[in-house]
C-alpha cells in the first residue's frame, strides 16, 4: 500500500472515530457509533499493516500478535461479568501504558530512531532533541497510566483495600519526585550516549510508576469512578506519545482524542460528584482533607425501617398514577433488568406515567445503567438524567429504589459532615412513598449509612432485586 493511500485511510479513519465518539453520546445512536469505531479501528489496522513501513517479515509478529492479542479480547469480552467492566477498563488501561513505555525504550535504543523514518535523511541536532524530549515525556505518561491502573485495577477488584492510604507529607513526596524528574530530564537530554541516557530514564520511570501507585493509593474508594475515567484520559495521552516516538499521526490524533474525551468525562463526573476537577488531575484526589471514608458496615443504623413484602409493593404500585425507578449496582448485580422491564411494561399498559432516574455514577461505570435498561430493551425516552427528573420527585407517588445506595442519600445534601456532601443526588425521599428493594442494612461504595431508610414515607423490601421483582411481578398479574 502506497504513503499516500496509507494518508487517505489514516483520514478516513480518524473521521469514523470522531463520528463514533458523536455516536456514544447518546444510547439510541450509541450502535452506530460502536459500528463507526470498529469500521475505523479496522481500516487503521489494516493501513498500518500493509503500509510502506512494515517488511514482509515484520508482517508475520504482527499477524502472529494480532491473533494472540485479538484472541485474549474475545474470550475476555465474552466472559466478563458487567459488573467487573470497570477493572477490566482499568486493566486495558495500564497495557496502554505499559506499551507505551516499551516503545519509549525500543525507540530510545533502536539506532534507526536516528534516522528520518521517511526519508531515511540524518536527523538534525533540533530533531534529535525533539526526539529525545517525546521519549522521555512518553516513558514518563506510561509508566504513572502502567502502575495507577493496576492499582485501580486492585481496587477495583476488591483485592486492595478502597481505604485512601495517606503518606505522612505525601504532598512534599508527590512534589519531590516532580522535581526529580524534572532534574533526570535535564540529565537525559545532557547526555552524549545511549548507555549513559539509559541510567536517568531508567530512574525516572521507578520514580513514575512509584509516583503513579501513590497517586492512586491515596484515593478513597467513593472517588474510584473519577480515577477511572482520569487514567482513561492518561492512556490517551500516552498513546499520542507513542505516535510522536513512532511519527504516526493516526496514533497521535486518536491518542488525543481518547485523552481529551477522557478528560472531558472526569470533569462531568467531578461535578456530578461535586468534587474539584483540578485537585484530581493533580492527584492525590478523594482523601477529603484527611477524612478517612468508613469502611462497608461502619455506619450505626439511625432509626427504625418499615420493611413491606412483594405483594405490598405490588398493591403500591397498581394504586400509583406516576412511577419513578432509580436503579443501581444492585440491579447490576442481580441481573434485574428484564424483570424490571416486564413491570414497567405492565405498568405503562394499565396507564400509570413510569419513567427512570439515572444518576451519573450510578452502578460501577459511566453509562452502566443506561447500557443495562438498553439490553432489556426500555424505551429511551422514558430513561432520563438526574437534572432531567429531580424536580418530578414531589409529584410522584411511588419511587422505587432498585439496588441503589450513595445516588439517594440524603446525608449528601443534609451532613456537612458526611463523605458524600455535597454530592447531587436523586431526591427520591420526596416522593410521596418510597420503596427500597435491597438484601440488608448494609451500607454502598462510599461505605456510610443512608437515612433514607428511616424516613417515615420509606419502605423497605429485603431480598435479591431479581427475586423480589419477579415476586412483585407476578402479584401485579395476580
Ligand atoms: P451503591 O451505593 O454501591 O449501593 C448498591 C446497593 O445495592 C448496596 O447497598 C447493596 O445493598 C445493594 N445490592 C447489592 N446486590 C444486590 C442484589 N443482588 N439485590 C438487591 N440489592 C443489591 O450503588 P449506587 O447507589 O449505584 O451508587 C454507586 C456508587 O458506586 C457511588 O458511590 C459511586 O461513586 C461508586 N462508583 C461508581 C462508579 C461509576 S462510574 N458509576 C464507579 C466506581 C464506583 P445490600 O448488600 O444490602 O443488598
Amino acid at each position: 500500500m502506497s504513503g499516500s493511500l496509507v494518508t487517505v485511510c489514516y483520514i478516513a479513519a480518524i473521521i469514523l472515530f470522531i463520528l463514533s465518539l458523536g455516536g456514544l453520546s447518546n444510547p439510541e445512536s450509541s450502535r452506530r457509533g460502536n459500528l463507526y469505531g470498529m469500521i475505523g479501528m479496522t481500516i487503521a489496522v489494516l493501513a498500518s499493516v500493509f503500509g510502506p513501513r512494515v517488511t514482509s517479515g515484520g508482517i508475520v509478529w504482527i499477524v502472529g500478535a494480532l491473533l494472540v492479542g485479538g484472541s485474549v479480547g474475545i474470550y475476555l469480552a465474552r466472559t466478563v461479568q458487567m459488573t467487573q467492566m470497570p477493572e477490566l477498563v482499568a486493566f486495558m488501561h495500564s497495557l496502554v501504558g505499559l506499551a507505551a513505555m516499551v516503545v519509549g525504550f525500543a525507540s530510545y535504543i533502536d539506532p534507526g530512531s536516528m534516522f528520518d523514518l521517511v526519508s531515511s535523511v540524518p536527523l538534525t541536532p533540533a530533531e534529535k532533541t525533539i526526539h529525545h524530549v517525546e521519549v522521555y515525556v512518553g516513558i514518563l505518561i506510561g509508566a504513572v497510566t502502567l502502575s495507577g491502573s493496576v492499582i485501580a485495577f486492585g481496587k477495583l477488584s476488591g483485592k486492595i483495600g478502597g481505604k485512601p492510604l495517606l503518606l505522612p507529607g505525601r504532598h512534599w513526596l508527590n512534589l519531590a519526585g516532580l522535581i526529580a524528574v524534572i532534574w533526570f530530564g535535564r540529565e537525559f537530554m545532557a547526555t552524549q550516549s545511549i548507555q549513559q541516557g539509559m541510567t536517568p530514564l531508567i530512574i525516572m520511570s521507578v520514580i513514575a510508576l512509584l509516583f503513579g501507585i501513590h497517586m492512586v493509593m491515596a484515593i478513597g474508594g467513593a472517588d474510584m469512578p473519577v480515577v477511572v475515567s482520569m487514567l482513561n484520559s492518561y492512556s490517551g495521552w500516552a498513546a499520542a506519545a507513542t505516535g510522536f516516538m513512532l511519527s504516526n499521526d493516526l496514533l497521535i490524533v486518536t491518542g488525543a482524542l481518547v485523552g481529551s474525551s477522557g478528560a472531558i468525562l472526569s470533569y462531568i463526573m467531578c461535578q456530578a460528584m461535586n468534587r474539584n476537577f483540578i485537585s484530581v488531575i493533580a492527584g492525590g484526589f478523594g482523601s477529603g482533607g484527611g477524612t478517612v471514608v468508613k469502611a462497608a458496615g461502619d455506619g450505626q443504623p439511625a432509626g427504625e425501617v418499615v420493611p413491606v413484602s412483594a405483594v405490598e409493593t405490588a398493591e403500591l404500585l397498581r394504586d400509583a398514577r406516576s412511577v419513578i425507578i432509580v436503579p443501581g449496582y444492585g440491579m447490576a448485580v442481580a441481573q434485574a433488568q428484564h424483570t424490571v422491564n416486564d413491570i414497567t411494561r405492565y405498568l405503562r399498559e394499565k396507564g400509570v406515567n413510569v419513567r427512570f432516574g439515572i444518576h451519573p455514577v450510578a452502578g460501577r461505570m459511566p453509562g452502566h445503567m443506561n447500557v443495562l435498561l438498553a439490553e432489556a430493551k426500555v424505551p429511551y425516552d422514558i430513561v432520563l438524567e438526574m437534572d432531567e427528573i429531580n424536580a418530578d420527585f414531589p409529584a410522584t407517588d411511588v419511587v422505587m429504589v432498585i439496588g441503589a445506595n450513595d445516588i439517594v442519600n440524603p446525608a449528601a445534601q443534609d451532613d456537612p459532615t458526611s463523605p458524600i456532601a455535597g454530592m447531587p443526588v436523586l431526591e427520591v425521599w420526596k416522593g410521596k412513598t418510597s420503596i427500597v428493594m435491597k438484601r440488608s442494612m448494609a451500607s454502598g461504595y462510599a461505605g456510610i449509612d443512608n437515612p433514607l431508610f428511616y424516613k417515615e414515607n420509606n419502605r423497605m423490601l429485603f431480598g435479591d432485586a431479581k427475586k423480589m421483582l419477579d415476586e412483585v411481578l407476578a402479584a401485579l398479574k395476580a
